[in-house]
């Protein structure tokens, strides 16, 4: 039940891919609203929470990893190309938040957690190949998770739609 199995997702990897997929789903509204428009009053009450939400999904995929390397042997198969494509949206979906914490790092900048728990605190000291680092890839690396994350649905409503063994939703709905 909580773990996986050759025909089915269990709880766990359910639990994980479901709720981080609406954290994804913020993430991708609070960056087209910033893409749009910076200065929109919008923007700036959504934007707010990027960094907050963006960091649940850092520590909550550090841990959907590890579950997913705990059950490597007993997944549902899938050909190369997916297993591909989903280890590429594994990896950005801790890289993209990683520079992102790197580039407040190397700014100096300070991080508190919900406004609860200090994770960085402001510092004198500037890092600049951090910043650079955060500048030159955190957005970039965004959309093109975004775009990944995109093709991964039109892909299960494609196989959704030539139905049988195909569909691959059942899988990840626990049926
Ligand atoms: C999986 C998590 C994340 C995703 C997918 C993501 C995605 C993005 C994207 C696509 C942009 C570009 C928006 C634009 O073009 O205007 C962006 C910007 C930004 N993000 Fe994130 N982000 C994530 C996590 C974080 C975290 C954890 C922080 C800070 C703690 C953060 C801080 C920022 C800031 C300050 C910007 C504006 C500057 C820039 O464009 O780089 N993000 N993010
Ligand atoms: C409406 C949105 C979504 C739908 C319908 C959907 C559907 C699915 C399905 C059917 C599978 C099983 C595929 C198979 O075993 O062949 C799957 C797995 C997966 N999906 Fe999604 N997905 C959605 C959103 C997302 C988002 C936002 C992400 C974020 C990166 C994501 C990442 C993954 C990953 C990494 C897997 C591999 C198994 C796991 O660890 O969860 N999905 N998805």
């Amino acid at each position: 039940m909580m773990g996986d199995s050759s025909i089915r997702y269990g709880f766990v990897s359910r639990f994980f891919h479901w709720l981080m997929a609406l954290g994804f789903a913020w993430m991708l509204l609070t960056a087209c609203a910033r893409f749009i428009d910076k200065d929109a009053a919008f923007t700036k009450a959504v934007f707010q929470f990027h960094g907050q939400v963006g960091f649940t999904i850092l520590w909550m995929g550090v841990l959907r990893i590890l579950w997913a390397l705990s059950q490597s042997k007993n997944r549902p198969e899938k050909n190369m190309l997916t297993t591909l494509g989903h280890m590429a949206m594994y990896a950005l979906m801790v890289i993209v938040p990683i520079f992102a914490v790197l580039r407040m790092m190397g700014g100096g900048r300070a991080f508190t957690y919900w406004n609860t728990i200090p994770v960085l605190s402001a510092s004198e000291e500037k890092t600049q190949w951090m910043v650079d680092l955060g500048n030159n890839f955190h957005g970039l690396l965004g959309w093109i998770l975004f775009a990944l994350i995109i093709g991964h649905i039109l892909m299960t409503i494609k196989h959704r739609m030539a139905g049988g063994a195909e569909d691959v939703l059942p899988r990840m709905l626990g049926k």
